[in-house]
């Protein structure tokens, strides 16, 4: 057998796994969630899910994975997993459907480069960004070309292997990404009107706090950081013996993560309140907002088609964690080849991604229990499967292959006793109950 790939340097791991966290889910998702769950006090309660219990689960996914060499359903099968290993088939399940329609997601976000290079994004005024927008996603084919441009684009990345494309485009563009969020910033909260944003944003209203808000916080802590699927697991897997202390990682890993979501909404609510937009207007936020600024800049258009190629490429590199792991369910499992395994895949997620971008437009009547496809599709992927996926991992991981993993990452990664402590206290307990909570909580509104 071909020796495991492994990361070229320890910041190539860090940026390349953080390259899975930030995506639209920092940049599109959080920011509207904020909007719609009371902006602070949402950001603090998001904060504090992120850095318990999500930053435990995603220790656990990276140490799992590191200690068996192997992505996720052979990580559990290696550790005799037994029914445990049910974790590892409902990630792969999961991986599948969210890509189904972060990918339409991600198609908007390339019709958005060509938008900025032909001038069409309506940045006049908050209607006609707005009207731009939607005309977009409610048709019937653009949207579907894109997100089919978009799989394509995952595909053409995760045939060659993930390592030296993922790891190499990390390390350049992230450091962009954040260059250009912090330019943005500065043009945002100078805006006249910014300060209301800020205040909105920054200041927590408690009132709007309800169970559905530690429900969105809570799943969106586990979407952002990619855990509860098994990606984690797979990029663990890459990494060799002496690649340096995993908790330090894991935290420098859930920082950043979380650092350019907090970003992504200082830039988004400082322009939503300045140009009149509606922080409540859910998935379009990011999108409307975000011409309005650029209109308002020097070289806006340049910094327009800048902005959305890298959160494109911030998708991208998300988007190709979720596709490698069902692909190297299929390469360990099955035998096929990698490429078979990844057009085959590919195809198949781009078609049954297809009902999800028609539900915002030709197919807007069609709902189920209340949903839009897309919709459902959000809800029982990071509402449902994110979190219990996680639930079973921080339990396994916390009582059962404990001291493993210990063996494997403590020991040689210079030990981290109390660390290890609070960490096995919130796989073990904190996480399983707060999720259940949460989760029985959410369902029962
Ligand atoms: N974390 C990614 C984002 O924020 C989405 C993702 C979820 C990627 C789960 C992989 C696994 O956009």
């Amino acid at each position: 057998m071909q020796a495991r790939e492994h990361w070229h340097s320890r910041i190539g791991f860090i940026l390349a796994a953080a390259g899975s966290a930030v995506g639209l889910g920092n940049i599109w998702r959080f920011p509207y969630l904020a909007g719609e769950h009371g902006g602070g006090a949402f950001l603090l309660i998001y904060l504090m899910c992120a850095f318990t219990i999500g930053i435990s689960a995603l220790f656990a996914e990276l140490a799992i994975g590191k200690a068996t060499s192997r992505s996720p359903i052979g990580a559990f099968k290696a550790l005799k997993a037994g029914p445990w290993t049910l974790a590892a088939y409902l990630g792969v399940c999961a991986a599948f459907l969210t890509l189904s329609f972060y990918s339409v997601v991600g198609g908007w976000t390339l019709a958005y480069v060509v938008k900025s290079v032909t001038g069409a994004l309506g940045g006049e005024s908050a209607e006609s960004a707005s009207d731009a927008f939607g005309a977009l996603v409610s048709s019937t084919v653009e949207p579907v070309l894109y997100h089919g441009l978009f799989m394509a684009l995952v595909v053409i990345v995760v045939v060659p292997g993930v390592r030296s494309g993922i790891e190499f485009a990390s390390k350049w563009l992230m450091p962009i990404l954040f260059i250009l969020l912090l330019t943005l910033i500065l043009r945002a909260v100078t805006l006249p009107g910014a300060a209301e944003g800020l205040e909105f944003y920054l200041r927590p209203d408690f009132s709007k706090v309800t169970a559905t808000t530690f429900v969105a916080a809570l799943s969106q802590a586990f979407f952002s950081l990619s855990v509860g699927l098994g990606a984690m697991i797979t990029y663990g897997s890459y990494l060799g013996a002496g690649s340096g202390s995993l908790p330090k990682a894991t935290t420098w890993i859930a920082g950043i993560d979380c650092g350019v979501a907090v970003l992504g909404g200082l830039l988004i609510f400082s322009a939503v309140f300045a140009f009149g937009h509606d922080p409540a207007a859910g998935p379009s936020l990011t999108f409307v907002t975000l011409p309005t600024v650029f209109h308002e800049m020097p070289g806006g258009a340049l910094f327009a088609t800048a902005f959305f190629a890298l959160l494109a490429v911030a998708a991208l590199t998300s988007a190709v964690s979720l596709l490698e792991v069902a692909v190297s369910y299929m390469v360990d499992q099955h035998g096929v080849s990698r490429r078979t395994a990844a057009i085959v895949l590919g195809i198949a997620i781009f078609i049954v991604g297809i009902p999800s971008s028609l539900s915002l437009g030709p197919w807007s009547d069609l709902t189920l229990f209340g949903l839009g496809v897309m919709d459902l599709a959000d809800y029982v992927t990071v509402k449902l499967m994110l979190p219990i996926g996680s639930i079973l991992l921080c339990l396994y991981a916390g009582w059962v292959v404990r001291p493993h993993l210990l063996d494997t990452t403590s020991k040689r990664d210079g030990a981290y006793p109390l660390t290890f402590r609070i960490w096995t206290v919130m796989c073990r307990f904190v996480a399983p109950i707060a999720i259940t909570y949460i989760l029985i909580a959410g369902l029962i509104r």
